[in-house]
């Protein structure tokens, strides 16, 4: 019996430009974990069509975002960049957690209804589904730990559901085929849990780092606001950054000297925790600097800070993106190697539910 390594997966869906919320919220994150675990960063573009089925540049979004992982810092020998499609096991296994988890389950996904709308019988299947495959991107590689959004939350609690569902139907066949698994334990305290896929554990972002747009300090920084000015673009040059902030809404009142001083300002808010979260220092200690000051010099100091931060990055990605016959060599030797983790798992499952193979 073995345990469990600890690793890390997490996926972005090649639709839209990348921005600052993507960045502060999630890629910076996926850079600083390369420190101290094991991980696969997956473009997934299986995800993509459950929405939309017919996009016009699927290939080119599917290269933007890898390169913005390299730019980031993301370092594909290391860990592993790849793109879902490459590896059959994704699909694979999604049907087998079809068969696993409950239409009920799905039913009650936030997200869905969000998408699907009020005209829920036209929905694609897919979309439906779409958390199955997502329990099926993590476990195939029966990945401990997840760092997403917290918009993610309840497809991680499902992702955790299938697996425990997926370990007791097939306990005796785990069992028998000697496949169990020490699985890292929920609590501290609690008994190690035993089984054939983890209890992936999600890595929620903080409030510090939800980024809001520029425009609305209630509404998320987000690729699909029609307003180009409301959100930082990865693809942005130093000079679009720096007229996005000065023109990002404020209110007429100087700054805080303590966070409480927030409270009612949304924007306000919004550009304090940016400037901290990009200095990567506390909230506290951006305002004892900048408390009493109006936004006339707030803004320019938080312009060069975004530039400072954001050009290396967003030069580097044009550099990767002139050069696609690198950015798709990397994505196939990570392929290769995510394919050689999933083939494993799938020649388990196969032997678990039952399937003649091999
Ligand atoms: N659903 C995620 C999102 O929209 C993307 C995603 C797909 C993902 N598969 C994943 C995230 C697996 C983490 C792990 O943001």
């Amino acid at each position: 019996m073995s345990a469990i390594t600890p690793r890390v997966f997490s996926g972005v869906q090649p639709t839209g430009n990348l921005h600052l919320g993507n960045y502060l919220g999630a890629i910076r994150r996926f850079v600083t974990l390369q420190e101290s675990h094991d991980c696969l960063y997956c473009v997934v573009d299986l995800h993509s069509i459950t929405a939309q089925l017919v996009h016009e540049d699927l290939a080119g979004q599917t290269r933007s975002i890898t390169a913005a992982f390299l730019a980031a810092g993301i370092d594909p020998k290391r860990h592993i960049v790849f793109n879902q499609s490459r590896v059959s096991g994704h699909a694979e296994l999604a049907w087998v957690f079809n068969c696993v988890a409950r239409i009920g389950w799905m039913n009650r996904m936030t997200q869905f209804k969000e998408k699907a709308g009020k005209d829920r019988e036209n929905a694609s299947l897919g979309l439906l589904a779409y958390p199955s495959l997502m329990a099926a991107d993590i476990l195939l590689y029966r990945a401990t730990h997840v760092p997403v959004g917290d918009d993610q939350k309840q497809h991680l609690e499902l992702t955790r559901d299938i697996a425990v569902k997926f370990n007791n139907d097939f306990a005796a066949r785990i069992e028998a085929l000697g496949l169990t698994t020490d699985l890292p334990a929920e609590a501290p305290d609690a008994a190690p849990a035993r089984g054939y896929f983890p209890v992936t554990q999600p890595l929620i972002e903080g409030a510090a780092t939800r980024v809001m747009s520029l425009k609305d300090g209630s509404k998320k920084m987000s690729k699909s606001d029609p307003s180009d000015l409301s959100r930082i673009n990865l693809t942005d040059d130093a000079e679009a950054i720096s007229r996005k902030v000065r023109k990002a809404k404020t209110d007429p009142d100087a700054l805080p000297s303590e966070a409480e001083g927030l409270k009612g300002r949304p924007e306000a808010d919004n550009l304090v925790s940016i400037y901290a979260a990009l200095a990567g220092r506390p909230v506290a200690e951006i305002l004892a600097e900048f408390g009493g000051q109006q936004f006339s010099a707030f803004k320019p100091a938080l312009a060069d800070l975004a530039v400072h931060v954001l050009s290396p990055i967003t030069e580097e990605m044009r550099r990767l993106e002139a050069d696609p016959g690198h950015i798709d060599a990397v994505l196939k030797d990570g392929g290769e190697r995510a394919g050689a983790i999933a083939e494993a798992t799938m020649r388990d499952v196969k032997s678990i539910v039952g399937f003649l193979h091999g």
